[in-house]
């Protein structure tokens, strides 16, 4: 028994499926509680890459129950490639559950994606482009689809026909842009049901049943804490809840089934997309940083912008998350450099902030970031390390202090993509253990 949920604790891309990966060995079942093909990682696993967007990367683990969950907006067409994909390598995917109430993304949504992105002009959020907002909008304005309506013909085409009316007044009225019929829809969606059908069902009643049996359960955020739609920068923001309450809101699964929950964060940060990031570095240290790192997007290939850890941030990120510890990844692509920098707190007019302004974005506009300077590690030291132990000095002191701004517990640290490269801290729980806690 235990739930353990994984966030990333900034704006994405944290590697959160290196510990999930990890966990996963331990856990009865992986549930993906949020966000659609937005996000984006790899996986390397038996030698082979796998490339994920939406299908929890469980499913790599055999035996591991996978859930897409309600809080989840789908693709269908993307997640039929995604499974096929795997299929074609070898994996057998028949732990695979679909939520009948995770929200469908209809080629609609992409357009309207667009064109709501050109129509922001300098405002532009800078989304993925996959449809997620206005799917997630949809499901707000309760005007959406659901997987469960996919695969029940005439209930989909009841739907339909109240709905594309709505969308194709948008599209042609206000930008100008082709209409969509029924049918068209309805055939589209016809290439595509007979493989998602046996993946559709209750996926509440199944978590119910997993927490029932006593089973291990993970939960695999997706996005992070700053793209989270209340707790986030808004409005640059992702349109989901990636913070630990969405496990519990896109899943069914009640808040007081918790027992962990743990915060992926990079030895620098990242940001992709629009808005205000303090501690960005625009000169060649964030080009080192991007190069070293591969900072280019999963999912768009775009470059990520790098900067410093904003540790300010973090403290932000453990209390709406309410994390019990964090994972310290990528601390190889630090290495190297002569000294290394921490964002301890931000300025304002001078003034020192109390909190992290997440609420409100153009008061962090005007914040100036408070550097503290660490001595730097050799990339030598980090890369032949096989434990905890025998890191760096400097590496463990920059663990050392970013455990304390944090106030939580490091539990792992990781030094490459490898599972080999993920160090337990001494004193910590394994992996196994965390579930017990
Ligand atoms: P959307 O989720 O496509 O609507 O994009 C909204 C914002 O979230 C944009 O700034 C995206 O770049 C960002 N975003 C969405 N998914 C991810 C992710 O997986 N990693 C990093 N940024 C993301």
């Amino acid at each position: 028994m235990g739930a353990v949920v994984v966030v990333g604790t900034h704006w994405g891309d944290e590697a959160k499926g290196k510990l999930v990966d990890i966990l996963c060995q331990e856990a009865d079942a992986v549930i993906r509680y949020g966000g659609g093909p937005n996000a984006g990682h790899t996986v390397q696993f038996a030698g082979t890459q796998y490339k994920f967007h939406l299908i929890p990367s469980g499913v790599l683990t055999p035996g591991v129950v996978s859930i897409m969950a309600d809080g989840m907006v789908i693709d269908p067409w993307a997640l039929t490639e995604e499974i096929n994909a795997l299929v074609a390598k070898g994996i057998d995917v028949s732990g695979l559950r679909i939520s009948q109430n995770a929200h469908v993304i209809l080629p609609y949504h992409r357009d309207l994606d667009m064109h709501e992105e050109t129509a922001r002009g300098k405002a532009k959020i800078g989304t993925t482009g996959r449809g997620v907002g206005p799917c997630y909008a949809d499901k707000a304005s309760r005007v959406g689809i659901r997987m469960g309506d996919i695969i029940n013909p005439a209930r989909l085409r009841e739907r339909l026909e109240q709905i594309i009316p709505l969308k194709n007044a948008i599209l042609k009225h206000v930008f100008q842009a082709d209409a969509y019929s029924v049918d068209t829809i309805i055939k589209q969606l016809g290439t595509v049901t007979a493989t998602l059908a046996p993946y559709i069902c209750d996926t509440q009643a199944l978590a119910h049943d997993l927490m029932d049996a006593g089973s291990k359960i993970l939960f695999e955020g997706a996005q992070a804490t700053m793209l989270d739609l209340d707790g986030g920068t808004y409005p640059f923001v992702t349109s989901s809840h990636p913070i630990s309450g969405g496990a519990t809101i896109g899943t069914g699964v009640p808040p007081t089934a918790i027992t962990q929950v743990l915060g992926v964060v990079k030895a620098y940060t990242t940001r992709v997309g629009s808005g205000t990031f303090p501690t960005e570095l625009l000169d060649e240290r964030g080009d080192r940083i991007r190069e070293r790192g591969h900072e280019y997007g999963t999912t768009t290939g775009r470059p990520r912008r790098c900067g410093w850890l904003d540790a300010f941030a973090l403290t932000h990120a453990v209390r709406v998350n309410g994390l019990t510890g964090i994972h310290i990844g990528h601390l190889d692509v630090l290495a190297g450099f002569d000294e290394v920098q921490i964002c301890t707190g931000y300025t304002r007019g001078g003034a020192a902030l109390n909190r992290f302004p997440s609420g409100d974005v153009q008061l962090l506009d005007g914040c100036e970031p408070v550097f503290e300077t660490l001595p730097g590690w050799d990339e030598a030291g980090v890369e032949n390390a096989t434990s905890y132990d025998e890191l760096p000095n400097n590496a463990k002191a920059y663990i050392a202090r970013v455990q304390e701004l944090a106030g939580v517990p490091a539990r792992f640290v990781s030094v490459g993509p490898g599972r080999e490269q993920t160090f337990q801290l001494p004193d910590s729980p394994s992996a196994a253990d965390i579930f017990n806690l």
